[in-house]
């Protein structure tokens, strides 16, 4: 079994790195930790960065999660090897570009990208935003599935992510005590569905609400409340596509003994305590 320590990074392509760029600081509030030629690194949390944008094509998008040790990368990459799912060692460049020690990369059965990371750098520096959107860490992503019971077999047996709720048959899937690093969305693609950053508290939410409205950024989502993880949230646009949100207020499973899934409706009342609507494709029957 794969034991997962924390979501670690995401990198995404595109084919504006500059726009991208503005909006990661100005709209999102991310601090740049550096630039490369082709790469800008963001921060939003004390690690050296947690999302990457890459001059490049947007379909190009990974998700990492953090292994303990050098022999559960390579316990890893075997037994991703033996039940078919070839996996790439990254060279010395690939991982210093993702400023880790070393890391692997393969396809989940839906063919998202997903890479396991050893020794991921931590920044020297405290993560100062460059707005002040409250921003408390990156926390979760939701993953594009084709076979929601598919994938939740190989997140739960491969690797050691449990279920916390599903809502209809979408698995919100920890790792750790926090109710959920991997969300599930069944659709017809691969691809990272949204990137969540925590904020530290529910008037952050509304600030950013209103901030994001007056730029024109569309709103997606919220403001609302997820019935499953209790967490207040909004969903807004980004570059290329990409859905981010904000969240406050996550709720931790301390009891594992104690803790049982829930089962909520694929639907609004399954999504929002509030009664916010989803305008997200993913969200729809
Ligand atoms: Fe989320």
């Amino acid at each position: 079994m794969i034991r997962l320590r924390d979501v670690c990074y995401v990198r995404l392509g595109t084919r504006d790195l500059a726009g991208a760029t503005r909006y990661a600081t100005e709209i999102l509030g991310l601090e740049i930790g550096e630039r490369s030629g082709e790469a800008v690194y963001f921060r939003s949390d004390q690690r050296e960065h947690t999302l990457c944008y890459v001059d490049g094509d947007p379909a190009e998008q990974a998700v990492a999660f953090e292994v303990d040790t050098r022999d559960e990368l390579d316990a890893a990459a075997a037994l991703l090897e033996s039940i078919g799912h070839p996996v790439h060692l990254g060279t010395a460049a690939e991982a210093e570009q993702r400023k880790v020690r070393a890391f692997v990369a393969f396809r989940d059965p839906t063919g998202n990208r997903i890479e396991l990371a050893w020794r991921p750098a931590t920044g020297g520096r405290r993560y100062h935003g460059t707005r002040d959107a409250g921003i408390t860490g990156f926390s979760h992503v939701g993953l594009c599935t084709t076979d929601a019971a598919r994938d939740e077999r190989f997140w739960t047996t491969v690797c050691n992510a449990r279920v916390s709720d599903r809502i209809g048959d979408a698995p919100l899937l920890r790792i750790d005590e926090i109710h959920h690093k991997i969300a599930l969305f069944p659709t017809d693609r691969a691809g990272i569905q949204h990137i969540n950053h925590q904020v530290a508290s529910t008037d952050d939410v509304q600030r950013s609400y209103h901030f994001i409205r007056e730029r024109g950024i569309p709103v997606v989502f919220g403001p609302g409340k997820h019935p499953t993880s209790s967490a207040r949230f909004l969903y807004f646009e980004g570059p290329d596509g990409m859905v981010f949100e904000y969240s406050s207020g996550v709720r931790s499973i301390a009891d594992e003994l104690l803790y049982r899934e829930r089962q909520f409706e694929f639907g609004p009342k399954g999504f929002c305590e509030w009664g916010a609507r989803p305008d997200i494709r993913e969200f729809h029957d």
